[in-house]
């Protein structure tokens, strides 16, 4: 067998694992999730639930990947002697291939922005055509499925150059250019008069917005934003270097995104404020609340254009991260070529997408349980899959998974992490399963917490 690729360099794998987690979930997620969940009393959870939980489930993936260095599904057959736990890997890869075609979607929403911040064309325009503008682009049909296709493509031919060549040296350029927009945007939200206002409503703990549903809501959002629970980090966790140490790797990682999805509510909530809107607009706080403040504000149109391609860059670091799931599958598995591999999957994650924009066309028959596809499958997956994968994963990492074997892996040999490997077995051997499971009966309407 050839060579296994692995990442170039100790900033190209911090790129890399970077890329992935901060994505839509930073950027379009996080500002309203925290502003619904008490603000500044959010954060504070959101904190020590990514420390305490995430870092050791991140830490989990990646050694179960290093230390198989297969694809999702054939580390966890490799690594265990019950037959049957390759089915946690073959979960995940439908995760990660199912999320990618309604990732793509709204990739191709950030394309039409950015086009239209090019032109101007929302900037004279009133909310009430904001909204229909964007309305009739969802209901157009063929304009969407053409800048998710280009989006797909994109993805795909980075993902076709291969590990190194292709997804390290992208995400090396990508995310110094994503830090750097994002800083300009912060910059820009200090002189607005909203600031203040903005601010407390981000940082402030106002206890009153804050309920028994925070934890579960942390701990939901660090999930996707950390892209847990689906063989993302096993997948990446093969390429990484043996003498790469994953201790500070998974803490760096994971201070950058909760850096990214704070510059993020930094930059949207004084804007927000200062041109009086409501704060928790929901999901709809990027798509349809902010053209309206960039058609407000003086420069918005430069801004406007810096933000979606913001958005763009995010999605797409993060979207090569899922297709490489697929692709590091398919092609192993089935001994393509790599291209080959990306071509089919790419083709598959088409077709699905497609589902997903049809099923968004006014008056579309394709309904299930009353939600359109797209929907349905951010339902599906953020409710089902993710909570059960990770659970899978830790149990594997914590019960099946030889203890000596996924010390040995974890540490290098006992080189690092020594104080803070009992701490992270305890946690991945007892706690999170407990906590998982709590979580995920909760959602299930089972139990209330
Ligand atoms: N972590 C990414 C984000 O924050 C989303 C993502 C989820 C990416 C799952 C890959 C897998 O947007």
């Amino acid at each position: 067998m050839a060579k296994r690729s692995t990442f170039g360099s100790r900033f190209g794998t911090i790129a890399v694992v970077g890329g992935s987690v901060i994505g839509l979930g930073n950027i379009w997620r996080f500002p309203y999730v925290a502003g619904e969940n008490g603000g500044g009393a959010f954060l504070l959870v959101y904190v020590l639930v990514s420390f305490l939980i995430s870092v050791p489930i991140m830490l989990s993936e990646f050694t179960v990947g290093r230390a198989s260095r297969r694809n999702s599904m054939r580390a966890f057959r490799k690594l265990s002697r019950i037959r049957g736990w390759q089915l946690t890997g073959y979960l995940g890869i439908a995760t990660a291939f199912t999320i990618l075609s309604f990732y793509s979607v709204i990739a191709g929403w950030a394309l039409e922005f950015i086009r239209q911040s090019f032109t101007g064309e929302f900037m004279a325009m009133d909310p009430e055509q904001i909204k229909e503008n964007f309305d009739g682009f969802v209901a157009d049909g063929w304009r969407p499925f053409l800048l998710t296709l280009t989006f797909v493509a994109a993805t795909a031919v980075i993902v076709a150059y291969g590990i190194e060549k292709g997804i390290e040296r992208f995400n090396k350029t990508a995310m110094p250019l994503m830090l750097v927009i994002l800083l300009i945007m912060c910059a820009n939200a200090v002189t607005l008069p909203g600031f203040g206002e903005g601010m407390s409503f981000l940082l402030k703990p106002d206890l009153s917005r804050a309920g028994g549903g925070t934890l579960l809501q942390a701990i939901g959002q660090s999930f996707f934003s950390l892209s847990l629970g689906m063989g993302i980090m096993v997948t990446y966790g093969s390429y990484i270097k043996k003498q790469e140490n994953m201790f500070r790797l998974s803490g760096t990682v994971v201070i950058a995104d909760m850096a990214v999805a704070l510059l993020s509510g930094i930059a949207i909530f004084p804007a927000v404020f200062s041109f009086g809107i409501s704060p928790t607009a929901g999901p709809e706080l990027v798509f349809l609340t902010l053209p309206n403040i960039f058609a407000q504000m003086t420069g918005g149109q430069v801004l406007s254009l810096l933000f979606f391609v913001l958005l763009l860059a995010a999605a797409i670091t993060s979207s090569m991260s899922l297709l490489e799931v697929v692709v590091a599958y398919v092609s192993e598995e089935f001994r393509l070529r790599r291209r080959t591999a990306t071509v089919i999957a790419s083709l598959g994650v088409l077709a699905m997408a497609t589902l997903c924009l049809v099923s968004q066309m006014p008056g579309s028959p394709l309904e299930v349980a009353g939600m359109n596809v797209f929907d349905l499958l951010d339902h599906v997956t953020s409710t089902y899959m993710i909570p059960i994968g990770g659970l899978l994963i830790v149990i594997f990492a914590g019960w099946v998974m030889n203890r000596t074997l996924f010390r040995q892996e974890m540490t290098n040999g006992g080189t690092y992490g020594a104080g803070l490997y009992g701490p992270v077995r305890a946690m991945v051997k007892f706690v999170i399963p407990v906590v998982i499971t709590i979580l995920f009966l909760n959602q299930l309407g089972l139990i209330r917490v």
